[in-house]
């Protein structure tokens, strides 16, 4: 390839939608030259005049210095023909998500730009070989996938498909830096890396609502506070739109055949179907008030009882006796047939637990202690679970200082559940390659704003703790949904470290 890859100044942009205009202002905040062109009169130069009001109030943040922004507003040049790319080392499609469109742009780019003009598209759900088999020459195509709104989201996946050479590979890498964003090299693959990574924490959930087990708003409470999550997932959903991120879901599930893996609930094609979009339609998951503000039930179980004094332990459990204890209650070992009982199982649901150990189903209990317990608890019960008993335990709980998430049978209850599909689906992207583990986590954090990738969340829990769950799962509701990855059962066994590369 040639040098000049290395060195890449001038930027050509196509499409001066959303992304072109964010891909291009953080382009000439970088230093690049960028020459912007869109198919609808006018566009560009509009996208131009937007990005040097995002500057000028940028610098009136005082996060960009006058001079900087001046001579920024400089380097970008609107041009009004495609053939006015020429001079371009680079050239970054952003136009409609179609692939005959693209197609056609990227066959005209070729006769246009110099033969060592990298392009790239800026694609999120079509492969980059299938653009790429459009062009005779296939070394200098690949994806360069930025994030939604440009300038605030620092990720960028360089996408690597089968002809990609090493040198455009690297040479985007350092594009990406340039731009001020962090770049993880991803291969070609449905989803790429933080669409395909994102589908176990909304999907899971989905399943979790779908199946009864608890209310969206339960499920955001306990993800937020007992799994640290910025988001829960039926907010995050609202947020970005279910008529984006059902199709999306709909695409990897294609692209990866149907593995039940990333299955979606009919209940995500439901609201789609009814237009109830989330937030921008005022009524997704949660409804929306003229104020934008979500009109959320509460999620806690309410408590006016008397708390319960003593519960009886379903098994010998020191960590959960201790924990029981430290809530205030008199722990004992001899069910007396009246106490609650109480289990922490790990993706056990209340059913197969009493069933296995022949225990009273309506009096038992299980709290789920594999996440936080300072500020939320989950307590769930068998069908036919006393409800007196229920409250009991709750009061007892709100005297703690805890608020607290009843919810119905469900092996790995909310937390555990999404967690170990998050894990799981991290550890296969890991398994296919997808990206390295550290980018898998890197990527993960930055693009959806985690708290921790899935691979350090496997290592959080323990990845034989996590493949205990999820061959729980698997067992119990016999869905092929909750197949361990090789990479997590591999690691398991071997007390490695879910980080461990091959
Ligand atoms: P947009 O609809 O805001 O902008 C697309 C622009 O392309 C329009 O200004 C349109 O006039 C122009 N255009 C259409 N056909 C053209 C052609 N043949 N030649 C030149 N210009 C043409 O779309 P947006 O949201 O900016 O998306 C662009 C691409 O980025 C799509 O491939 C999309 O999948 C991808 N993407 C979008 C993200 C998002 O959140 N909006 C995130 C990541 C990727």
């Amino acid at each position: 390839m040639p040098e000049k890859l290395q060195d890449i100044e001038i930027v050509g942009i196509v499409g001066a939608g959303a992304m072109g205009r964010g891909i291009a202002q953080v382009g000439i905040t970088g230093g690049m030259t960028v020459r912007l062109f869109d198919a609808a009169p006018g566009a560009a130069a509009k996208a131009a005049e937007a990005i040097a009001a995002q500057l000028d109030q940028m610098v009136s943040k005082g996060r960009l210095a006058d001079d900087a922004a001046a001579a920024a507003k400089m380097r970008l040049q609107v041009i009004d023909r495609l053939e006015d790319m020429v001079p371009a080392d680079l050239v970054v499609e952003a136009i409609v998500e179609n692939l005959a469109v693209k197609q056609e742009v990227f066959r005209q780019l070729e006769a246009i730009v110099r033969p060592d003009c990298l392009l790239a598209s800026n694609t999120s759900s079509l492969r980059i070989a299938s653009i790429a088999s459009a062009c005779s020459g296939r070394t200098r195509v690949a994806g360069l996938h930025f994030f939604n709104p440009v300038p605030l989201m620092k990720l960028v996946e360089v996408i690597r498909a089968p002809g990609t050479s090493d040198d455009a590979i690297a040479a985007l890498v350092k594009v990406g830096e340039r731009m001020g964003r962090v770049p993880v090299v991803v291969q070609d693959s449905p989803g790429f890396l933080v669409n395909l990574g994102g589908r176990a924490y909304t999907q899971e959930a989905l399943r979790i609502v779908a199946e009864g087990v608890a209310t969206p708003t339960q499920v955001d409470a306990v993800m937020r506070d007992a799994w640290g999550f910025r988001m829960g997932p039926f907010e995050l959903m609202d947020l970005t739109g279910i008529d984006v991120n059902f199709p999306v879901s709909q695409i990897i599930h294609e692209g990866y055949f149907f593995d039940r893996r990333l299955a979606t609930a009919p209940l995500h094609q439901l609201l789609k179907e009814s237009g109830q979009f989330g937030r921008k339609s005022g009524r997704g998951f949660f409804e929306y008030g003229p104020d934008g503000k979500a009109m959320v039930p509460s999620p806690d179980a309410p408590s006016s009882t008397p708390p319960a004094a003593r519960v009886v332990l379903a098994e010998e459990d020191e960590a959960l006796g201790e924990l029981l204890r430290s809530f205030g209650f008199d722990v004992t070992g001899f069910d007396d047939g009246e106490l609650p009982i109480l289990c922490a199982p790990l993706g056990e649901d209340c059913s197969t637990y009493a069933a296995r150990l022949q225990l009273d189903h309506r009096r038992l209990f299980a709290i789920d202690i594999a996440g936080r317990l300072d500020k939320r608890l989950t307590l769930m019960r068998a069908p036919g679970g006393r409800q007196d008993l229920l409250d009991a335990l709750v009061a007892r709980f709100h005297e703690a200082g805890r608020a607290v998430t009843a919810i119905h049978d469900s092996p790995g209850f909310i937390g555990q559940r999404i967690a170990a599909m998050v894990a799981n689906l991290g550890c296969e992207m890991a398994q296919i390659g997808v990206a390295s583990p550290d980018d898998i986590d890197k990527a993960m954090t930055l693009g959806l704003n985690y708290p921790f990738g899935p691979l350090a969340l496997a290592d959080a829990m323990g990845p034989a703790t996590v493949h205990t769950v999820l061959a729980q799962l698997q067992a119990i509701t016999g869905d092929d949904r909750y197949r361990p990855s090789l990479w997590l059962r591999r690691r398991a066994l071997l007390g490695l470290s879910a980080l461990t590369a091959d």
